[in-house]
């Protein structure tokens, strides 16, 4: 595809990925806060558990909730399931656009293993299907009546895919995928689970048969994974930009801190919206920090091979060894058009002006030359860092 109407794709997939995601983020937060504020002592209507008086945008709102349905079913329902699929979709269309199209780019990392293209492609469609298969799987197991069970069982489910991801692609591409894997178990818990169970209530409604509970529970448990997976997918997504996250050998456990933080950190917002009292959920706000500060601790730069000094002309020699496929005014590299970030390394002035960004993603990080395609050396990056840092 022609390379600047691929960035444009790639751009109004992002913005339509972040605008439905917003939409289906949102209504989680929303329905799980209404949960939360029901006051169960204003029952009104029969078959009714709860009720909640809301304000917003100027106007008051009587929400009531039934245990299972209501006794007629309304004329009109509003669902809220467009969201969830089209945020998957776009995000998978940005996983095409970006990951595979341009595979060698950002997928693959021949210093962790040299695949082609298609290979890489097949490992991410097969891991992103088998990974929400064993979800499923674990859910309808016996573990999947035991709340903590199940927890700790789909935690190590997402920490042995982010150490297997980590082993294929590369380390962008490894959080990316642990990305989309929450976020394919959490699109398929509302179109496999929680929306057809919603319908088979309702067409027991119709027959004139008594809904069956057991439906709205199971919906509900698979709400409240998503909603306690809502906040590790919104960091597991940026990750991409932030190299520092994976360019160590402990990638997983970075994962594992940033599961913690976002489930502890999701589930104090949940106790507030309940309104308890904060001698029971204010655990949470230290086990959160404590995950925070441990990732930051393992993700902290390592002290960096002292390289020997060399001249601006060996330095400028590496750059365009590694840098300047891409980082050009005219790239060479079929996937670029122009220099990424408008990053040009072509001068030793150009590589004073970006000194810190260099030292950051190519001496601190591996991240940069992206997927290592030109093979830099510790030696070439140990040169460049020396030199970068007199400048
Ligand atoms: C195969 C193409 C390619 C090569 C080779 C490459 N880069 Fe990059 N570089 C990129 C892309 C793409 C981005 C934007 C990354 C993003 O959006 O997260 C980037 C971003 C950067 C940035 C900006 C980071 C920021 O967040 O602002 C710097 C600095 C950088 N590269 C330095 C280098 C250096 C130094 C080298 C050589 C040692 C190098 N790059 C080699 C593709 C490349």
């Amino acid at each position: 595809m022609d390379v600047f109407l691929g960035e444009w794709l790639n751009l109004l997939l992002r913005w339509a990925h972040m605008i439905v995601g917003i939409g289906w983020i949102g209504t989680s937060f929303y329905f799980m806060a209404l949960d939360y504020s029901l006051d169960k002592e204003e029952r009104k209507s029969p078959g009714v558990l709860g009720t909640a008086w809301q304000v917003h945008g100027g106007g008051f709102y009587h929400v009531e909730k039934f245990t299972v349905a209501p006794p007629i079913l309304p004329p009109v329902l509003h669902w809220f399931r467009y969201e969830a699929y089209l945020t998957w979709v776009t995000g998978f269309g940005l996983l095409v656009v970006q990951y595979y199209l341009h595979a060698r780019a950002y997928l693959i990392d021949p210093a962790i293993l040299p695949l082609e293209p298609w290979q890489a492609i097949a490992i991410s469609v097969g891991a992103l299907a088998s990974g929400y298969l064993i979800y499923e799987l674990l859910c309808r197991s016996p573990i999947g009546h035991n709340v903590p069970a199940l927890a700790a069982s789909v935690f190590a489910l997402i920490l042995i895919a982010a150490v297997v991801f980590t082993r294929i692609f590369s380390g962008r591409g490894a959080f990316i995928h642990v990305g989309a894997l929450i976020g394919t178990i959490m699109a398929f818990n509302v179109f496999a689970i929680i929306i057809p169970n919603q319908k088979k209530m309702i067409a027991q409604m119709i027959r004139g048969e008594t809904p069956e509970a057991r439906y709205g529970a199971i919906g509900k448990q698979r709400s409240t994974h998503n909603n306690y997976l809502t906040l590790p997918v919104l960091l597991m997504m940026v990750a991409p930009h932030y190299p520092f996250l994976f360019s160590h050998p402990h990638a997983w456990m970075v994962v594992a801190l940033i599961l913690i933080a976002g489930a502890t950190i999701r589930h104090y917002i949940n106790r507030v919206d309940a309104g308890d009292d904060w001698s029971k959920y204010g655990w949470t706000a230290p086990a959160a920090a404590l995950a925070l500060l441990a990732a930051i601790f393992v993700t902290a730069p390592q002290p960096n091979v002292s390289g020997a000094g060399i001249s601006d002309a060996q330095a400028v020699a590496i750059s365009h060894k590694h840098c300047t496929a891409c980082h050009a005014m005219k790239p060479s590299h079929e996937s670029f058009q122009e220099a990424p970030k408008n990053v040009v390394l072509e001068t030793a002035q150009d590589l004073r002006k970006y000194a810190d960004l260099i030292y950051m993603q190519a001496v601190q990080s591996r991240a940069m030359p992206l997927g290592n395609q030109t093979g830099m050396t510790e030696e070439e990056r140990a040169a460049l860092g020396h030199w970068v840092q007199k400048k």
